[in-house]
């Protein structure tokens, strides 16, 4: 019961069109229960007039019209009712979606971190499809089987209490065999669909990753295993629908033995004169307008437990509390330290700490840069700027406030970021570079473009700034999705700047187009920089080095160069230039 009040609050505000179509199809099942009354009345007039004993031919004509009028009724109620039943079916679709992508989009960083976008997807296509059908049938055949088995049943009572019963006794025992078979249908079924996600999850990664596939001769092995997945599917539903065809027959059986005890009642009764034959054709009618719609009892467990097994997913990312924004002091950053005050994180509260008690600070229109190995933690610190992932404890402060305290929208926007990997969407160079801008006009995406050094390479391409990336920026070169990204930052024009510099070994020559773009993109503004080029690092106001994820050294490069510290090291390796240092710079993972 609690189950369908949870699929009922999907479609909240939907209720007009649900009780439009139950009105109407209890119209069509009154019409319905018409015709077998009309039909014992012909009868009667017609076994009087077949048997000589008089009767008019006329009285049949008025019979006749009312089992025209109500069938022609029931025509243009039921495609009604199909018309309504598509809206609604369409309705839910576009809510059940809306709110599962509105929620998605509030969603922590940390659950993209964990579930496969395959998955994310099969969820939402699951609950609408299963969801729509199982409110749809309730609303256009359920109310209708149960007035129609009710009238029909209550009737049967008056002529024969015995027929009523044996028709009426049948749904309970549907039900308990439904209720039997539940469990293990849904077992099979969550079974079922995590195979389902994980074979189309990895389906998705490997479509948008190709190319490494190709490179590494895997297209066998990722098609085998999909094989493999999809066979167990199969092997599931083999075990599933065996299950369900059990009760399903043990059902239908059940009903062919109540119809043929039924008919031999009310043959008996009729030949022993105890009933006439007008009642018995009335009953027969009745009796057999009962039983399409009990059959169907098995349909709507099927529907039913689908919709509440198949929803249970998308109710399940529903709950996932989204990314906390109570924050409600607004600061213009602009002009403003920012402090990372003992800062400590991992990213799951199990694993071990990537931070611990991290503290320094990007003073004002500075240039700060984080150096450390790969995996120490650098990245995460710009990401915890961003409040992508929340410290376990300490706190980052801008201007004397915890960005915690911020409004979270309010924060970002006064960010920029060029990420590691230069993310771009498909569609055009201009939709990209206006990304955070939707509102920029041309004039101003040319200027950041130029600014960025993107403008000449944009101009060379076929269509300018109206050439089409690809998935992902695909059909661009690394430096030249770099660029486009610079470009968007410095449209974004924010008075934060966090650089995550691409280690991308670009050719010299884009190199410096890129390195160019990024010193103009950094003019006046407070720069985080995670570096990996030495030339970049030399130019900072400050270095931070860290060692095992806590601060090692804080100091201007000048300083450092002689410490005896990561960067000094850095240094001297770069000056020997053996094979073995170079190695170690790469530990580093710093170009030179
Ligand atoms: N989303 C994530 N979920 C769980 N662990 C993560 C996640 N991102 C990074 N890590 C882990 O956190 C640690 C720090 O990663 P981070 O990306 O901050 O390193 P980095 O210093 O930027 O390295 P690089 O120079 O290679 O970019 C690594 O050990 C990494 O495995
Ligand atoms: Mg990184």
């Amino acid at each position: 019961m609690k189950e369908i009040a949870r699929i009922f609050r999907y479609a909240t505000g939907l209720n007009k069109f649900i009780i439009s179509i139950a009105i109407l199809s209890l119209v069509v099942s009154a019409s319905l229960l018409v015709t077998p009354f009309v039909i014992k009345y012909a009868t009667d007039v017609i076994v009087v007039i077949a048997s000589g004993q008089g009767g008019d031919l006329a009285q049949l004509w008025p019979l006749l019209a009312i089992i025209g009028g109500s069938s022609l009724l029931v025509v243009v109620l039921n495609s009604i009712n199909g018309y309504l039943g598509d809206i609604l079916a369409a309705r839910l679709r576009q809510q059940l979606s809306e709110r599962y992508y509105q929620h998605l989009l509030a969603l922590p960083q940390s659950y993209y971190d964990e579930t496969e976008t395959g998955k994310i997807i099969n969820r939402l296509s699951r609950a609408i499809s299963d969801i729509s059908q199982f409110i749809n049938q309730l609303a256009n055949n359920f109310l209708q089987m149960l007035i129609t088995v009710g009238v029909s049943i209550a009737i049967m009572w008056w002529y024969s209490p015995w027929v009523a019963v044996i028709i009426g006794a049948q749904i309970p025992v549907y039900i308990f065999l439904g209720a039997q078979s539940s469990k293990k249908w849904t077992k099979f079924q969550k079974q079922h669909n995590t195979l389902y996600d994980k074979a189309s999850s990895r389906f998705a990664e490997v479509i948008g990753q190709m190319k490494v596939v190709k490179s590494f001769n895997s297209q066998q092995r990722e098609y085998a295993s999909f094989q493999r997945r999809f066979g167990k599917m199969v092997g599931i539903t083999y075990k599933q629908s065996r299950h369900w065809y059990f009760y399903s027959t043990l059902r239908t059986a059940c009903q062919a033995v109540v119809y043929t005890a039924v008919y031999a009642i009310l043959f008996i009764a009729t030949a022993q004169r105890a009933m006439s034959i007008g009642d018995m054709v009335l009953l027969l009618t009745l009796v057999q307008q009962t039983r399409m719609p009990l059959q169907f009892i098995n349909f709507y467990i099927d529907m039913y437990q689908k919709a509440v097994t198949n929803s249970q997913d998308y109710e399940e990312v529903m709950r996932t509390k989204p990314d906390v924004d109570t924050g409600s002091k607004d600061v213009d950053v602009a002009g403003k330290d920012i402090v990372y005050d003992k800062v400590s994180f991992a990213y799951e509260a199990k694993d071990k700490r990537v931070l611990q008690a991290v503290s320094f600070t990007i003073p004002a229109g500075s240039r700060v840069a984080l150096v450390g190995a790969s995996g120490g933690g650098k990245s995460t610190l710009a990401n915890l700027l961003m409040r992508l992932y929340e410290p376990q404890s300490g706190a980052i402060v801008i201007g004397g406030v915890a960005i915690s305290d911020m409004p979270l929208a309010r924060l970002r926007s006064q960010i920029a970021t060029v990420f590691q990997e230069a993310a771009l969407f498909s569609g055009t160079i201009r939709e990209n570079i206006a990304y955070g801008m939707p509102w920029a006009t041309d004039e101003q995406i040319q200027s950041a473009a130029k600014q960025a050094n993107a403008y000449e390479f944009i101009m060379e391409l076929p269509k300018g700034f109206d050439t089409k990336v690809g998935e992902r920026g695909t059909k661009l070169s690394g430096g030249q999705k770099q660029r486009i990204a610079i470009a968007r930052a410095i449209l974004k024009d924010a008075p934060i700047l966090i650089l995550d510099e691409a280690t991308s070994a670009l050719d010299t020559r884009s190199e410096r187009a890129v390195q160019e773009a990024l010193d103009r993109l950094m003019q006046g503004r407070t720069v985080l920089i995670i570096a990996h080029r030495l030339s970049t690092i030399a130019e900072v106001d400050k270095i931070i080095t860290l060692k095992r994820g806590k601060v090692d050294e804080i100091g201007a490069p000048a300083e450092l160069a002689k410490s005896g510290g990561i960067y000094n090291q850095l240094l001297d390796l770069q000056m020997g230039g053996s094979s073995a240092n170079q190695k170690k710079l790469k530990k580093y993972d710093i170009a030179v």
